[in-house]
């Protein structure tokens, strides 16, 4: 019963979906329209041509039915390329669906300036950021998704209204929860169907013409990344890292690169070496994988500056999107600093900092200048492609970050000086984690303890407050009230003391009332304790849910025995 009940479904689904791709604007279209009084690209690209149009109709201006109509992001297009494979049975083998995805997030993608309120999706960033745009449209979206994933996209008006109707096709039940339709309850009330104002709206806010675009289309190219980088960056749980990382140019592909970088957890000198492979699409895209010495391996997700001079993104796991640094690489043209570490210095001590960069040579404690009253004392090394500093902070400095001066540059805010931890923060405010182990993975949640100085002017949260980065915390969790007798402390799952909460089992749990599953509301209590004996808690909301029971990418089964089709290089 339950068994038919699911094929007839199925049935009807794929049926929707022939709708969805015989729509095509041609046939309704005047017979000699031309490219200047129509939107649409021209696909110039024959394995697109040689592998979709058996499907996807092509007309005399070369432009292929929804194809032509869509600008996204590399993520994008690979989860079109999969779904067409893993559920239209498009066939491709791994060299094709390669080119294809790179061809059309060449071609059909985001300007710069059109990626970057997006970026925390392609960084897989856990961000409750702030839609600009109708807010009741990202309602109807968030229900399932970020709005990232929309974001990252720019249609036709057509093409947002059939994405609309594809999820219909894939997800007949959204006609019940985000996409339902009461009807005006009052007159002041919007009288369209959510699905037509969500199109009415995204067509406005995400056309696919667009000035950026012409503009970027016009000036990208293959950047130049082969040399040298200073590497910075925050994890968090395990604080901030320093190395270098080394870009070679493949000679066959202008786009691709080799990289090896080497870098030091600086809290606890923990070295790492990687080796990996990237591409760049779109001119300033970079998406790469490196594998460790002793360590995972990583997608390197990053945003190339106009001036190829930075780039700045995320590294993260694959199986965890939750775990991984932030990096921030700077071309190194002879010895350039990168970070010192610790950066929070407080007044009237003497303390060993150690300066990280690429290419640092020895140096005199004239050639290091961390401003007025900071002086050093003696400059070691370079060892481990560090120098090691002795400083003496004059008990009367002002209190406030400082600039590094070293080897003919700056480096903004090194180092601040303080008085003390007067508050502690924890980050993030809210986190998420998912309950998992059974069927499906965990989702876990690391917080930080960030110190605070109140600043010159002694009052807490004000602006001239000065951030500490890190400091040593214990952590515990304490109930979060929000039903009469809650108990979700007891079954959500445990806080280590490194700062990372481990969700407990997913599914229903027989010791729990009413055989719930473990999840729930929970404060995170975090501790530091000052050299003086003084204990500063501070608290961040955890939500414990159910697993994602949608992937960002389902169609994800198959697999060529080394990657998943369709995937990076
Ligand atoms: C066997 C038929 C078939 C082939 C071959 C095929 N497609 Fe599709 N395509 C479809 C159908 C059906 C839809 C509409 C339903 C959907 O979006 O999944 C579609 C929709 C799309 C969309 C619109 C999805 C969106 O963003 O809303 C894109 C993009 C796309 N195809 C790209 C391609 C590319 C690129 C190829 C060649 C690699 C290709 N297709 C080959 C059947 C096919
Ligand atoms: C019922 C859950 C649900 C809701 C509500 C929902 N989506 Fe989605 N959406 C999905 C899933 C699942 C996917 C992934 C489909 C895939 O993997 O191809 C997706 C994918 C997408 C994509 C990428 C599709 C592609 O092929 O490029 C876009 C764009 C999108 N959704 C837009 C929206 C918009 C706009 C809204 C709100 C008006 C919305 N979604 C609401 C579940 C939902």
């Amino acid at each position: 019963m339950a068994h038919s009940a699911r094929f007839t479904l199925a049935v009807a689904g794929t049926a929707a979906l022939g709708v969805l791709l015989a729509w095509s604007p041609a046939p309704t279209a005047p017979l000699h329209r031309t490219l200047t009084d129509d939107d649409g690209f021209p696909i110039r690209n024959q394995t697109v041509i040689d592998r979709c149009s058996r499907c996807h109709v092509v007309d005399d201006e070369g432009r292929m039915s929804r194809v032509s109509y869509l600008r996204k992001s590399p993520e994008g297009w690979q989860l079109s390329i999969r779904r067409m494979m893993a559920l239209h049975g498009a066939r491709l083998n791994q060299e094709d669906a390669r080119e294809i995805a790179t061809y059309l997030a060449n071609e059909q993608g985001l300007a710069p300036e059109e990626m970057r309120p997006g970026l925390f999706e392609v960084e897989r960033r856990m961000d409750d950021h702030d839609y600009e745009g109708d807010s009741d449209v990202e309602f109807t979206c968030i229900q399932c998704h970020s709005m990232g994933r929309v974001m990252t996209q720019r249609r036709t008006k057509d093409e947002w209204s059939l994405v609309l109707a594809t999820h219909r096709g894939l997800y007949p039940f959204v006609d019940f929860q985000a996409f339902r339709y009461a009807g005006p309850a009052s007159e002041q009330d919007d009288p369209r169907h959510p699905m037509e104002r969500a199109a009415d709206h995204l067509s406005e806010a995400f056309p696919l013409e667009t000035p950026e675009w012409s503009a970027w289309a016009a000036t990208k190219r293959s950047p130049r990344l082969a040399g040298t980088w200073a590497l910075s960056g925050y994890e968090p749980g395990r604080g901030p890292i320093f190395g270098t990382m080394t870009v070679h140019a493949d000679p066959t592909n202008p786009d691709a690169f080799t990289t090896t970088a080497t870098y030091v957890y600086a809290e606890t000198g923990t070295r790492i070496q990687r080796s990996g492979q990237s591409n760049v699409y779109t001119g300033y895209q970079w998406r790469g994988r490196s594998n460790p010495g002793g360590d995972s391996e990583l997608r390197e997700v990053m945003f190339v500056e106009r001036d190829q001079n930075v780039m700045h993104g995320r590294w993260f796991r694959g199986d965890y999107d939750e775990i991984g640094p932030d990096v921030t690489l700077r071309r190194a043209s002879g010895a350039t600093v990168a970070g010192v570490y610790p950066m929070a210095l407080e007044q009237g001590g003497s303390v060993e900092v150690r300066v990280f960069g690429a290419g640092l040579s020895s140096a005199t404690p004239a050639d290091l200048d961390f401003g007025a009253g900071v002086t050093v004392r003696s400059v070691r090394g370079p060892s481990d492609g560090a120098l090691d500093v002795s400083l003496a902070i004059s008990p009367d400095a002002d209190l406030g970050a400082r600039d590094l001066y070293a080897f003919g540059s700056i480096v903004e805010g090194a180092i601040v000086v303080h008085d003390g931890v007067d508050r502690i923060e924890v980050t993030p405010k809210t986190g998420l984690a998912r309950t998992g182990g059974a069927a499906f993975p965990k989702g876990y949640q690391t917080f930080d303890v960030i110190g605070w100085n109140d600043g010159p002017d002694g009052e807490p949260e004000t602006d001239d407050d000065l951030k500490l980065g890190r400091v040593p915390a214990s952590w515990h969790m304490e109930e979060y009230t929000a039903i009469y007798d809650d108990d979700d402390v007891d079954f959500v799952g445990t806080m280590g003391q490194d700062g990372v909460f481990t969700p407990a089992v997913d599914g229903p749990n027989g010791n729990r009332s009413g055989n719930r599953n473990n999840i729930g509301d929970v404060w995170v209590v975090g501790t530091h304790r000052t050299p003086t004996g003084e204990e500063l808690s501070a608290r961040a909301h955890l939500v414990v849910t159910v697993p994602l029971y949608i992937r960002f990418d389902p169609w994800r089964p198959i697999d060529d025995g080394r990657r998943p089709i369709g995937d990076d290089r």
